[in-house]
């Protein structure tokens, strides 16, 4: 019988995960270009990173982690989320110590949540992240948000729109609190049993409902705009001033509030339609988070961060055609053995090839020719190289062009010269390319004389 996938999750493979590749290589480059370094995390930890970390009025902790006894007796939990798990490997390993402030890290990997499948949900899927920890300035919010922005505009992502709010500091939201329960007072006792149980724990949660009915209370609600202190009010208007001033798009959201507790001060989310009109929801979010790593037995540092959905982001970009055009199986040079005497050394052509940095693929078994060529067309080869007796004998090989059909014979010694002037990878040491015009190459002086002449 055969096995079912589980529910929830997905298979990816071919151009998916060849697209899925090249989106996270742009996401960590991009990172490294504002300096941060990559940190892998583990999946496992212990089920209170996230019920301390998280908080135990999200719908995450109370519903959606996969956690279970492991045959020691202890609760572990599948990530549902990288931040939480970053702040118990700094803290771990105690690198607010050994390492310049703020830390700028990076990741990337699976997330599990127990949610209901649908439109770009997934039971496990992938983020790609950055958190940057200890230092508490709202030009290090705005970079974070900068850095977010610059991904999703690298992608292609050009109608992205970033929506975002300030839940304020602790006594913004203390108050807030005490307001929303005096408003929601009045109608709890017909809302939802979630509603209910977050009405006791945390009213801000109340305001994420999805329940048609409760969202309409929640209209009324009181906005967190009115009560935020004055520092915070002053924070988030620089941060919107600057945003203005770099030319980022924004929309304020006062009812923006995350499904995460540990969030205080800016909070934000990008949001994509793509052109077929499908909504997937937030492709991206974070925010500022000034107490999570004291919450999880640290030191007293703040932290903001983002996280980017890869499959809602893979989802849009297929539909927006904005997919990377090179994501295609396709090989430079498909190698033809005509019979298995030949097979050895065709393995050497083709590693030879590889090494000098060209994909190229062969064929394994005795086939006829004409079932090569079509696999190569399969495999999108620009060239056959097609090797018999004669060509092992004078160590040489025939490279056939599949688009002009014009075929000769190559050397093996110079198979990588021959390659290298078509694909013009004849650049030197340095970087340059002074044998494009046959000039005379001053490379090996370790200076660049190209220019020399201009
Ligand atoms: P989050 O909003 O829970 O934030 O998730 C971030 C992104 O993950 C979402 O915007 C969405 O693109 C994607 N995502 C969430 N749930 C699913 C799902 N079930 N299926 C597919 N994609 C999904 C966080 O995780 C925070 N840790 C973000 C953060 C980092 N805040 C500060 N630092």
């Amino acid at each position: 019988m055969e096995i079912n996938i589980v529910k929830g999750v997905h298979d990816v493979y071919d151009d998916e995960a060849r697209a899925y590749s090249k989106i996270e290589d742009l996401m960590k480059s991009i990172a490294d270009l504002f300096a941060y370094s990559e940190v892998r995390s583990p999946v496992l930890e212990h089920s209170e990173v996230f019920s301390r970390g998280v908080g135990e009025s999200s719908d995450i902790v109370r519903k959606e982690m996969y956690d279970f006894l492991d045959k020691g007796g202890r609760s572990l939990t599948l990530r549902p989320e990288f931040t939480a798990g970053i702040m118990r490997l700094i803290i771990f390993n105690k690198l607010y110590a050994t390492n310049e402030l703020p830390l700028k890290l990076y990741y990337c990997g699976p997330v599990f949540r127990y949610e209901r499948p649908q439109l770009g949900r997934y039971r496990q899927f992938n983020q790609f992240g950055i958190e940057s920890v200890g230092h508490d300035s709202l030009y290090n919010d705005l970079e974070v948000i900068v850095l977010a922005y610059s991904i999703l505009q690298s992608l292609g992502l050009e109608n992205v729109k970033l929506v975002i709010n300030s839940l304020g500091d602790k006594e913004s939201r203390d108050n807030y609190r005490e307001a929303l329960k005096g408003y929601f007072a009045k109608y709890i006792d017909n809302m939802c049993p979630d509603c209910k149980q977050r009405f006791e724990t945390n009213p801000l949660r109340i305001l994420d409902c999805k329940v048609k009915e409760d969202q309409e209370i929640c209209k009324g609600a009181p906005k967190i705009t009115d009560y935020l202190s004055p520092a915070s009010k002053e924070r988030f208007n620089k941060i919107l001033e600057s945003l203005s001033a770099l030319q980022i798009p924004y929309d304020v959201d006062d009812g923006l509030v995350r499904g995460l507790d540990y969030y205080s001060e800016c909070v934000f989310e990008f949001h994509y339609v793509s052109k077929t009109g499908n909504n997937y929801g937030a492709i991206g979010a974070g925010g500022h988070y000034g107490s999570l790593m004291k919450e999880l037995g640290g030191p007293d540092l703040p932290g903001v961060g983002f996280s980017l959905g890869i499959e809602r982001i893979y989802s849009v970009l297929k539909d927006d055609n904005l997919l990377p055009d090179d994501i295609r199986n396709e090989v430079v040079a498909y190698i033809m053995p005509m019979s298995d005497d030949v097979r050895t050394y065709a393995l050497d052509v083709a590693n030879c090839l590889r090494m000098s940095g060209y994909r190229v693929d062969m064929c394994y078994d005795n086939t006829k020719l004409g079932n090569m060529f079509k696999r190569a067309e399969k495999k999108f080869a620009q060239y056959a190289i097609i090797i018999g007796e004669d060509e092992f004998k004078n160590q040489s090989v025939v490279v056939k062009d599949l688009k002009t059909q014009n075929q000769e014979n190559v050397s093996l010694d110079n198979l990588i010269d021959y390659f290298d002037d078509i694909f013009g990878n004849d650049e030197c040491e340095c970087g340059c390319h002074c044998h494009d015009d046959d000039e005379e190459c001053h490379c090996h002086d370790h200076e660049c004389h190209c220019h020399d002449k201009d």
